[in-house]
């Protein structure tokens, strides 16, 4: 039985000492219904398309309208999966982002009230660039452990700018990431091997005076690479496990070359026929960040919503690697195991009919709506009505409002 090894042993505040399995119990992602099309974007911006596409994977970028903003992602996200139990059942929510829009109130307040979840729950945002909501995770697991009834709904939700015309504007994009975590999860159980690794660099950040962030595109991939160097060899210290005892890797993906060029880094160590093996399974674990781009701290998570969903071979007892990386920076290596009946709780049909029912802006469009902005007076803005269940409806005395 997977079950019985995955258990979490744990004392609780009397000296009792419980066993239980917490993790995944629901996942589903969101992303605006507007994209544009990256070879038409090459074109625009005199590139070789093949750059984008090829050099750096990537297919089709997510743009999100001034009516979604990270709050509103965030509910669209969890809405779909939230029954009235477990909106009754919640009582804590955190939202892990580095698009915040405000410096005090956490958007996890708004998402609590948009999603009508049960008053007596604590609600917080959690900040470390792409990482935030890896540590969501591990927070909303030791909270489950202390509360075993509860369940914690973790979101990650990010819209990810460079600017026109920059050299990061080829990897924006934007979108969230809803999970619902609790125990006896019917997705994957969040195994207790977590190795993380930090250091103060700078090779992504934002200042709070900017609305685009700072890259050092180059140091940040070494970087990237480094950090899964570092917790990888100490994961197997501690662990004695080898990549040989992964079904699937799944990695952070600010484009999708990125973790190929992590995936490549890790392979030697496994013999040809397993390499191929894992190649296979990455390659299902980008569909989705192809066609969405960017969002940050929901990316690895999207990553692996697309490997579920995506790949045709995978099976309860298997072992998924997580490999969770926010610059400035910290970095995380991790697993989780598909329990039995996994493949029912997935949402693949609406998350693949949310993807083909976008609309193509041309890149003149998508230049018009990248720019638009909210007012910073305080005066009163009414936003037309888009599509989506919840959405910014506007702002009025430095106030944003919801619908
Ligand atoms: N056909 C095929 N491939 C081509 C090509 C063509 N015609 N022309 C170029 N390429 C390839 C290049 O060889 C290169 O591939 P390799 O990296 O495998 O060598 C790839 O396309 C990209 O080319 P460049 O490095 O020249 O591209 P660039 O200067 O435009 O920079 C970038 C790319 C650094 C990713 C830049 O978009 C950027 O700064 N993005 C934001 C930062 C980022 O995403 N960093 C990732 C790690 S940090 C992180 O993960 C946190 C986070 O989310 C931000």
């Amino acid at each position: 039985m997977i079950g019985d090894k995955l258990r979490y042993t744990y004392r609780n505040d009397v000296g009792r000492v419980t066993n239980m399995n917490i993790g995944i119990d629901k996942l589903h992602f969101f992303t605006p219904h507007v994209y544009v099309d990256m070879e038409e974007l090459a074109e625009a911006r005199d590139v070789e398309p093949a750059k984008f596409t090829i050099g750096l994977g990537q297919t089709q970028q997510a743009v999100a309208p001034i009516t979604q903003d990270p709050v509103s992602m965030a509910a669209n996200a969890a809405w779909p999966i939230l029954t009235d139990d477990d909106k009754e059942a919640i009582d804590f929510i955190i939202v892990g982002s580095e698009s915040g829009v405000d410096q005090s109130k956490a958007m996890a307040v708004h998402v609590h009230q948009l999603l009508g979840i049960n008053p007596f729950a604590r609600a917080i945002e959690m900040k470390e660039a792409c990482y935030a909501a890896t540590v969501g995770l591990q927070t909303a697991v030791s909270h489950i452990a202390r509360h075993p009834e509860s369940k914690v709904l973790v979101i990650a939700t990010d819209i990810a700018r460079y600017g026109l015309n920059t050299s990061g504007e080829s990897t924006q994009g934007a979108g969230a990431v809803a999970m619902l975590i609790s125990k006896d999860p019917r997705v994957a159980v969040i195994n207790d091997d977590a190795v993380s690794y930090t250091g103060d660099i700078y090779d992504f950040w934002r200042p709070n005076y900017s609305t685009y962030a700072q890259v050092d595109g180059k140091f940040s991939n070494e970087q990237y690479l480094s950090y899964l160097e570092t917790v990888w060899t100490e994961y197997k210290k501690r662990t004695n496990k080898t990549l040989a005892d992964f079904k699937a890797l799944a990695f952070h993906l600010p484009y999708s070359k990125m973790g190929l060029k992590g995936l490549r880094q890790l392979l030697p160590e496994v013999d040809e026929a397993k390499q191929a093996a894992l190649t296979e399974q990455f390659e299902a674990s980008r569909v989705y960040n192809k066609r969405v781009g960017n969002i940050y701290t929901g990316s690895l998570y999207l990553s692996l919503i697309s490997l579920l969903d995506q790949s045709q071979d995978l099976q309860a007892g298997d072992t998924i690697a997580l490999y969770s990386y926010g610059s400035g920076a910290v970095g995380e290596f991790f697993s989780i195991t598909l329990v039995e009946g996994f493949k029912d709780m997935l949402a693949d049909e609406s998350h693949q009919a949310m993807l083909d029912n976008r609309i193509q802006l041309s890149v003149a469009d998508y230049e018009l709506i990248f720019q638009e902005e909210l007012p910073t007076d305080g005066s009163q803005l009414v936003l037309s009505e888009d599509e989506e269940q919840f959405q910014l409806a506007g702002v009025e005395d430095h106030k944003r409002l919801y619908k």
